[in-house]
């Protein structure tokens, strides 16, 4: 008896615990179905003596009737919730009215973003090639964004970058180089591959070709004789991977205090076969990003021995290469969300 007694308690404090945790049809289940607690409970008064049998059989029953009231109680909650209107502050129309612009969006599968999926399409192809990835920060620090990157305070090149600070003289990484540094530690010592995704931002006036708020992914490689023609061919054969052609590619000159010498990667118009057209700009060619080899600052600042060692770093716009991919010609769609926008891609 003292068993059985401690049985029912034990019964009592579980479905208390269920109670809070579990929907009614589990605890119906759980508790009152055919091989539930308390119908198991019930069943046992066979195997009482039937000296104990009145107290027992009281007791189950006082159990029975706490869990089915308890069960019903919830029920009712349940119908009252389900009958109070709905709330939905992100919807901008109300969501208990039978509009058809809701029966619309609940038919619709979501999807992700244009961006997202070519940015998973590059870093696949750089996973593929054999880079790490690892992905920037939204906020950072002066050091990060310049003084590790060869731009001592007051250098001129700072103005380059339209940098948003915060109050506490933090930054909005406005390049994704500001990962530089810190990928260079921790994947050092070389051989270093890594590549760097993120978002950026500059204080910009918004047009066509530019946003406040842009993708990056920054290029990171570092061995023994490292030299210019590895970046020319390793870029060249990513950008042929991602746009699916082939590509005539040129460097120029071009100037940042991290690389020596710098350069402006360029690439023969793929849509007019250079012959001009609106993409490049009537030009036959697109500058398509900034790179060159790793200054030896910069090494340094890294705790790697320029004397050993060398490479090279590229930076490209997300949001601009995907704009050629998919014939966009407005970064400001990117931004937008608009549903008939999107639904194109
Ligand atoms: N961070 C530069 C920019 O946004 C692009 C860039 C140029 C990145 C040269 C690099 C590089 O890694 O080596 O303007």
């Amino acid at each position: 008896m003292e068993y059985t007694h401690k049985n029912l308690i034990h019964i009592k404090t579980s479905f208390t615990k269920d109670l809070e945790k579990l929907g009614y049809k589990e605890l119906k289940e759980k508790y009152l179905g055919k091989k539930g607690l308390v119908t198991e409970a019930l069943k046992e008064i066979t195997s009482i003596p039937s000296k104990e049998k009145p107290i027992y059989g009281k007791e189950v029953n006082t159990l029975k009737t706490f869990v089915e009231d308890n069960i019903s109680e919830k029920i009712q909650e349940n119908r009252e919730y389900a009958s109070k209107p709905k709330i939905d502050p992100t919807a901008p129309f109300d969501i208990n009215e039978d509009s058809q612009i809701y029966s619309e969006m609940l038919s619709l599968e979501g999807s992700k973003h244009a961006l997202t999926k070519e940015a998973e399409r590059l870093l696949s192809i750089f996973s593929s090639m054999g880079f790490d990835i690892l992905e920037s920060r939204q906020i950072d620090d002066d050091y990060n964004m310049f003084q590790s990157l060869n731009f001592p305070k007051g250098h001129p090149a700072r103005d380059m970058y339209d940098t948003f600070r915060t109050e506490d003289g933090l930054v909005l990484p406005a390049h994704t180089s500001t990962m530089q540094n810190r990928a260079l530690k921790k994947f050092g010592p070389p051989p270093i591959a890594v590549v760097l995704p993120g978002r950026c931002f500059r204080n910009e006036a918004t047009d066509a070709g530019h946003e406040h708020t842009f993708h990056q992914i920054e290029g990171v490689y570092v061995d023994k004789n490292v030299s210019l023609s590895n970046m020319i061919a390793t870029i060249k054969t990513y950008l042929e991977r991602y746009l699916e052609t082939n590509l005539k590619v040129k460097i120029q000159p071009a100037y940042f205090p991290f690389t020596e010498p710098d350069c402006e990667f360029v690439i023969g118009c793929p849509f007019c076969n250079m012959s001009g057209c609106s993409t490049c700009g009537h030009s036959g060619w697109i500058e398509i990003m900034g790179c060159g080899m790793i200054h030896p600052n910069v090494l340094k600042e890294a705790d790697i021995d320029p004397e050993l060692y060398s490479g090279f770093a590229w930076g490209f716009g997300v949001d601009r290469l995907a704009m050629i991919k998919l014939g966009i010609d407005d970064i400001r769609y990117l931004r937008e969300s608009n549903l008939n926008f999107l639904r194109q891609f």
